[in-house]
């Protein structure tokens, strides 16, 4: 492990031979991985005694994995379902409701937060990096925010995950493609057409380059438009459906913008196999249907016996943001399928998987 000087305040815990404070703040980590761009390197930790950092604690027997966003909508899914033989470092934004003794909360603020601290405190064996500025129109508002979130800190954690041998999984996305032709595989050309999927992109392309010779230890899923269970301040991207409808409120879907959505249980599903299994490369990781934004929300209002009349048509070209929307980022996944030796559920499965998962939460 490195040795982290100039740290300062807080209250303090002992790991792994260092003194750390609770909340801490550094001028360097030794040694860095080069080149390294040093930000504001804040790292806080929620707890003011050692957190389950022993690895002699019986659920820390299993892969040590720093999970990045888990509050997030897929990252609570992945930090749920990672149970069992793993030990989780989980990098919280918001509050953390997920508590489990196999889980260790991280409040980490990424703008500020030094990635490669991470790794040098927690020494996981896999890093999942799911952390990211999500809303498009909230990416096209501040890209320079969206580039350090999306892109620089993507890059860093990658540096510093190569530079120590250790694993990741990053999750990419759909629209990474311009949307004039569909039904891509990994050889077609991505042409992002907004900021979001601009910085998602050019991090796919600075984890290629920095694991050029360690190709073995990086997994890309260029993930479909996710549906699921999340929580208010997390919905996924067709969540808020539900949340309108609750309230009365009509919700806009396009009729003419098409994607392979995929059921959040197994975009999960596909993250904890590329841990254990180890299955590197880019990986594209959508559903077998291919349908409009509109269809999918009929089909979840349906299902869940939502107001339909709340389910307005739109037109992609009446849509006033500040980016272009892509039309058609429906993606196939047969090297996914050939090689994980499965493929994601349809809609009608997925849904019928929801329900069943609403009744064991209620
Ligand atoms: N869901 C999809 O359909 C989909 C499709 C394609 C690709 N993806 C990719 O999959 C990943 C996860 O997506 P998601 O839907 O789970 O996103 P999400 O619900 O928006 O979650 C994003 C996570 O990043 C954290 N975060 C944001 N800004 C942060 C900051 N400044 N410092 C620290 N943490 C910060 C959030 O923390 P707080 O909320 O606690 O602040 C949250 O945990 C992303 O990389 C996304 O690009 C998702």
């Amino acid at each position: 492990m490195g040795s982290i000087q100039e740290s300062t305040g807080g209250s303090n815990f002992i790991f792994g031979g260092l003194q750390i404070s609770q909340r801490l703040s550094y001028a360097s980590i030794d040694p860095l991985p080069s080149p390294v761009i040093i930000l504001d390197l804040t790292l806080m930790s929620d707890t003011t005694t050692s957190p389950n950092l022993n690895s002699e604690a019986p659920e820390a027997t299993g892969t040590r994995v720093l999970l990045t966003g888990a509050t997030g909508f897929l990252g609570g899914r992945v930090l749920r379902d990672l149970a069992g033989n793993h030990q989780v470092f989980a990098t919280h934004h918001g509050a953390l409701e997920e508590t489990a003794s196999y889980i260790t909360p991280v409040r980490w603020e990424a703008s500020k937060g030094a990635p490669e601290v991470l790794l040098a405190l927690f020494e996981p064996d896999v890093v999942v990096h799911l952390m990211a500025l999500t809303r498009t129109e909230a990416c096209a508002k501040n890209p320079e925010k969206a580039r350090l979130l999306n892109t620089e800190v993507t890059a860093r954690l990658g540096q510093a995950a190569c530079y120590r041998g250790v694993r990741m999984v990053f999750a990419s996305t759909d629209l990474v493609f311009d949307g004039a032709k569909g039904n891509y595989t990994e050889k077609d050309e991505p042409r992002p057409t907004s900021t979001y999927a601009q910085t998602k992109r050019e991090a796919e392309q600075a984890l290629q380059q920095i694991f050029r010779d360690r190709p073995e230890l990086l997994t890309i899923f260029r993930v479909g438009l996710s549906y699921g269970w999340g929580d208010s301040a997390h919905t996924g991207p067709i969540g808020w459906l539900f949340h309108n409808a609750e309230s009365g409120q009509p919700t806009d879907l396009f009729t003419d913008e098409f994607r392979t959505p995929l059921f959040q249980g197994d975009a999960s599903r596909a993250i904890l196999e590329a841990i254990e299994h180890q299955h590197a490369g880019l990986f594209h990781l959508g559903g077998p249907d291919r349908v409009d934004r509109y269809t999918l929300g009929m089909r979840i209002a349906e299902r869940f016996g939502l107001d339909t009349r709340l389910v307005r048509k739109k037109s992609i070209r009446d849509y006033q943001g500040p980016e272009p929307r892509a039309a058609d980022c429906s993606m196939v996944s047969a090297k996914f399928i050939e090689t994980f030796g499965w493929a994601p559920v349809g809609i009608e499965e997925g849904l019928e998987r929801m329900r069943e998962e609403r009744k064991g939460l209620t």
